[in-house]
């Protein structure tokens, strides 16, 4: 039930058939969504994770088609642990997802951001070089425009990388270090500038913002709203992503490609949608705004269509469905584990 919601691509079954793929990141969110869809596709799937916020049974769905215990390294890709599968099993393309991913604790702590996202991606880039491989597929964000003026939206890849908080900030540099090894050792890259992503399976304290209005409504709390929710995000659907990851890898280097619908949703729009999909009619909670949050943003996914042949397919009120029915099956599982 679960796997069918995710992979109904029945029509580029085989197209990865032999492709060897190390992902980075692979037991988190975006992560065990793209992996389950490379084994769909006939991909060789190797996954390295630290599981800092990953979790292993997000890669059930996985082991069900047939990632082995063997595929799975549990490591940090800012040692010579996390990168030595890439440099032994010579993989043809690296999808580099392992990242510290909330903009939160980047601002509260940029070192370790800094140290994640910039030394962890030279580290995974250095291996893939030696490794030989000819691609690699980077999740890049949206937060590497920082403030777009609203004429500029729904934003184009062509704009002003411009980050104004320190993930933007480490996400960017991931973006020049790419550059750097393109021109230097002719390592293609594409590099995908996602939107908001959110979808079942997202969970955390610092998760995106659906899946925690989701979580607090389907417990019965109030969800928090940040500031007046009047900001927008361009909403993504992970299953788009994993689609958009697939397309990556047999595609070869097709730069800065941005993965978003061009629409602006705001998160009290957003909240509405839940609410409503939920069956809840508590009002939000607005928290104080958060400091420096970007005020809107759309992502224009023309280049996306032009080079990778990619469209998003699953919009807001069909993912936020999905969305819940995972959150129930979620709540129901655990109301039903014994009590030890
Ligand atoms: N979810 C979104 O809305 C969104 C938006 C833009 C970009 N992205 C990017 O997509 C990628 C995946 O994000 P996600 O939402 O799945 O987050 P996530 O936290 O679920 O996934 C990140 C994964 O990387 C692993 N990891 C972190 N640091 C590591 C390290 N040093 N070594 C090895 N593994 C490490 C974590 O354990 C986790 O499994 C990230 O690069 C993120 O920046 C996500």
């Amino acid at each position: 039930m679960y796997l069918s919601e995710l992979t109904g691509w029945s029509d580029s079954a085989d197209v990865l058939r032999g492709m060897r793929v190390v992902v980075t990141g692979g037991a988190g969110f975006v992560g065990s969504h793209v992996v389950t869809r490379l084994l769909l596709t006939g991909a060789r799937v190797k996954v390295v994770d630290n599981l800092s916020t990953g979790r292993l049974d997000n890669l059930d769905d996985a082991r069900r088609i047939g990632l082995s215990e063997r595929d799975l390294v549990v490591a940090d890709i800012r040692g010579p642990g996390g990168t030595a599968v890439i440099t032994r099993w010579r993989p043809d393309v690296v999808v580099h997802l392992a990242a510290q991913t909330s903009v939160a604790v980047a601002v509260r702590a940029p070192a370790p951001d800094a140290d994640a996202n910039i030394c962890g991606t030279v580290n995974v880039l250095d291996a893939t070089v030696s490794a030989g491989a000819g691609l690699v597929v980077y999740a890049a964000s949206s937060a590497v425009y920082g403030r777009v003026p609203a004429a500029g939206l729904p934003v184009g890849e062509d704009a002003p990388v411009a980050p104004i908080h320190p993930h933007g900030i480490s996400k960017a540099t991931g973006l020049r270090y790419l550059d750097w090894y393109r021109e230097h050792h002719g390592l293609a890259y594409t590099a995908l500038m996602l939107g908001n992503v959110y979808g079942p399976r997202q969970t955390g304290l610092h998760c995106g913002v659906v899946a925690r209005m989701a979580g607090a409504l389907l417990r019965g709390e109030r969800a928090v709203v940040a500031g007046d929710g009047r900001q927008t995000r361009d909403f993504v659907y992970v299953g788009d992503v994993a689609h958009a990851v697939a397309l990556a890898c047999v595609t070869g280097g097709a730069g800065m490609v941005n993965i978003g619908t061009g629409r602006e949703t705001s998160v009290i729009e957003a909240y509405h949608l839940i609410a409503a999909t939920v069956g809840a009619d508590r009002p939000a909670r607005h928290d104080p705004p958060v400091t420096g949050e970007i005020r809107r943003m759309a992502l224009d996914p023309a280049r996306a269509g032009a080079r990778l042949g990619w469209q998003p397919t699953v919009d807001l009120a069909e993912g936020v469905a999905l969305v819940v029915a995972d959150g129930r099956r979620r709540l129901a599982r655990e109301r039903l584990a014994p009590i030890r």
